[in-house]
Parts: C-alpha cells; structure tokens; sequence
C-alpha cells in the first residue's frame, strides 16, 4: 500500500447474497467518519496507512480534498447492496511522486480494502477490484491499470490476479518493498 494516497458499518450484518452487487460511489465528506472506523481495524491497518491515520484529523486532512477534486486521487466508498463495505481509490500514475518514470499518460492505478472484516474472503474484494477497473477503461484514454500490495500480502495479490492483475516486478516505493502488478485493457 501506498500510504501518500492512501498509506463500522452500522447497517444490519448479513451475509453478502448472489442478488447483492458491489458497486461504487464517490466518497464524500461525510464518508470520513466512517473511514476513519474503516481505518483503525485490524485487517486494514495491518496494510494501510500510517499512524497520521488514527486520527480523524489526519485522516480528513488526507482524504477531505480527494473528495474535493483537489490532487490526481479519486476516491470512492463501495457498497453491497446499500450497505458502505470498503474503500477504493484510483490515481494517474504520471505526476504521483511514487512513479517518476512513467510516462503514459494513460495509467492509472488503484488501492482498495474492505473495511468490514466479516466480509473478507468472500469474492467481494475481486468484484470490488473488477468494477473499479472496469469504470477507469470506460474512459478510452486508459492503456492500462497498476496496484501495488505488499508482497507478504498473499490474500489481496490472489484478489487482484482473480480481477486480471499480473504480477510485473518487485518494487521499492516510499512506503517499502511492493509487488507491482498490472492490468492491461481487455
Ligand atoms: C485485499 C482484499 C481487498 C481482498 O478482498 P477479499 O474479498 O478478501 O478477497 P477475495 O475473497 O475476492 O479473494 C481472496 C483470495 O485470496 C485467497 N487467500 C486468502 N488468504 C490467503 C493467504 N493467506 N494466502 C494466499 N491466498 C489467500 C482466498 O482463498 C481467495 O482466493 P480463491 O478465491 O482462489 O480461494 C481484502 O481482503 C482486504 O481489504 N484486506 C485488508 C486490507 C488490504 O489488504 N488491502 C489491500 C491493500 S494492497
């Protein structure tokens, strides 16, 4: 995780069920509690952030001028059904400070996570992934779509090479060692 971009669901608990899709909205403002929630549990803070995170300062100082349009960051709450279960975000890749050598102007990349942990190993994080990647190539200008977990993260990297990611290289980012992976159109 890329913690520059990145770095309790009070509805009903239920069981994620063939009719439930997962589908996406922008986050807005007063998505940051709620993020904040998301950010402080276990399975995420393992993998994302950093301690300006536990705050919700920090993590409206990080995240309030995403939802604004402010920077290359695009964010966005994911829902099952009309419940909030995780958090996703897309960047363009050329001009972020962890990417000096691309030069496509067409590439994006994306971070996600579940923020309810009942919900982990179900499938949805792959649907999660392949509805984020399907919205960024509806937009022709997209060439191709690049994540970058941990490589000691095992269960997110399954996750993306179930939604069509392939591993390219190990890498060194600000945030430590990553496995750079890579979706091309198609
Ligand atoms: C990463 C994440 C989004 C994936 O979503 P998910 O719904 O849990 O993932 P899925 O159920 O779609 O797929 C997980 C796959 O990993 C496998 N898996 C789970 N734990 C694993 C492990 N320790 N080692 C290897 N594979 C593992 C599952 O069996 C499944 O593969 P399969 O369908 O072939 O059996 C979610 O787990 C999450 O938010 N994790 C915490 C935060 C995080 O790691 N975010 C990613 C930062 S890069």
């Amino acid at each position: 995780m890329t913690s520059h971009r990145a770095s309790e669901c009070e509805s009903p608990r239920h069981a994620p069920s063939q009719a439930d899709a997962v589908t996406l909205r922008p986050m807005r403002e007063d998505d940051l509690q709620l993020l904040h929630r998301w950010l402080q549990r276990e399975h995420v803070r393992r993998w994302w952030g950093g301690d300006e995170l536990v705050t919700l300062e920090g993590v409206t100082q990080r995240y309030l001028p995403r939802t604004l349009g402010q920077g290359g960051v695009t964010p966005y709450i994911a829902l099952l059904g009309d419940r909030p279960v995780g958090y996703c975000q897309s960047y363009v890749v050329v001009g972020d400070d962890f990417w000096p050598d691309e030069t496509d102007l067409g590439a994006r990349g994306c971070d996600q996570f579940l923020g309810e942990g009942d919900l982990l190993g179900q499938g949805l994080g792959t649907q999660l992934v392949r509805t984020l990647v399907d919205r960024l190539f509806a937009d022709p200008a997209v060439t191709k779509v690049q994540t970058d977990p941990s490589p000691d993260n095992a269960r997110a990297i399954r996750c993306y090479e179930k939604a069509g990611f392939r591993p390219l290289k190990r890498i060194t980012t600000p945030d430590g060692e990553a496995l750079l992976m890579l979706r091309a159109q198609g």
